[in-house]
């Protein structure tokens, strides 16, 4: 099989243009049975969001995946491929799944532009093969620059998907000029994904531009990097001594704000009430309280929160007005508002 695959890799480098085709899956890969994590379409994870099995997991060549990681949620993305026959065969964890199908339906309904979903979830054994492909190709210092390694490729981590459009089919640097591609560098954030690779960040990340990779980060998060337009590297580094729940329940405005001043080289120490927050009251307290100096003066903390967690979970039960004969629904100790 592996040979087979090989010989594939090859025939479609000889064939397609000098970048592009090895992002493709070969039509033959063997690809693991989509499967559910425990309770359903969960993104479920033992460790923190920046550890393996998180979202905010990062990787590069200094930061590899291991060899065995393997996501346990992977799942079919409800997205259009070129062709049908591929539907069924990419895989991204839920989370980045149900972004992307947002992601595809907007640019649609706004713009309508047809999208493709080309490349997801790439296992390191898949990864290897590409690799070596290309080294076959190119040799190895130009195979560097357009394929990861295996172990280094955010496709192992089913939250990177390739993307093209129906009016530009090659997956080149081309696509960051259409239209389409365009939309989605102005627009994958609001969905919570990230343009990862760009030329003025060759430096940093060993790439160059690939318009079409995106990186699933989540909402908030998204919103803060395509703020700052600084390297996920970067990025991370700066956020990464947040606490767990501000990692997971900040505004993008707050975290742009802390990681803004860290990557200009103030020292930035976390407000006491951020560190001391223990219950979820003084926790969703501290939030607001950190978020307040970088809120714009025409929002309310109460709608930047909403825009990134539109449905947060009830934190107490229904509070039942029986003159009325009304129920209100209490959500995070604020009244929920349309
Ligand atoms: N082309 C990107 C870097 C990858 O292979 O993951
Ligand atoms: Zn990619």
């Amino acid at each position: 099989m592996c040979k087979k695959v090989l010989l594939l890799i090859m025939l479609l480098c000889l064939l397609a243009p000098a970048r592009g085709f090895a992002e493709f899956l070969p039509e033959d890969a063997v690809l693991p049975e989509p499967t559910e994590g425990p309770g359903g379409e969960s993104d479920a994870q033992q460790g923190g969001l920046l550890e393996e099995g998180g979202l905010l997991y990062l990787v590069n060549r200094e930061h590899k995946a291991r060899a065995a990681y393997q996501p346990a949620d992977l799942t079919v993305p409800k997205v259009a491929t070129r062709k049908k026959d591929m539907e069924q065969r990419i895989l991204l964890r839920p989370e980045a799944a149900r972004a992307l199908e947002e992601l595809f339906a907007a640019a649609k309904r706004e713009k309508k532009y047809v999208l493709y979903a080309v490349s997801g979830y790439r296992s390191y054994g898949i990864q290897q093969i590409l690799f070596n492909g290309k080294v076959k190709e190119v040799g190895k210092e130009r195979a560097m620059r357009t394929v990861a390694p295996p172990g280094t490729s955010e496709h192992q981590l089913g939250l990177a998907m390739d993307v093209q459009s129906s009016n530009f089919l090659n997956l080149d640097q081309n696509f960051g000029e259409t239209p389409e591609g365009k939309w989605v560098a102005e627009n994958a954030h609001r969905f919570g994904f990230i343009i990862r690779y760009k030329e003025e960040w060759r430096e940093i990340t060993g790439y160059a531009d690939e318009p079409w990779h995106i990186r699933y980060i989540g909402k908030a998060h998204a919103m803060a990097v395509h703020a700052l337009n600084v390297p996920y590297e970067k990025y991370v580094e700066a956020i990464s001594d947040l606490p767990e729940y501000v990692l997971s329940g900040a505004t993008d405005l707050l975290l742009a704000g802390i990681a803004r001043s860290r990557l200009a080289g103030e020292a930035s120490p976390l407000p006491e009430q951020l560190l001391n927050a223990n219950t979820r009251e003084e926790q969703a307290e501290a939030l607001r309280a950190a978020t307040l100096p970088y809120l714009p003066e025409d929002l309310t903390y109460e709608k930047a929160l909403w825009a990134i967690y539109p449905t947060p979970k009830p934190t107490a039960g229904p509070r039942v007005d029986e003159d009325e004969e009304t129920h209100l629904s209490v959500v995070s100790g604020h009244a929920v508002t349309p």
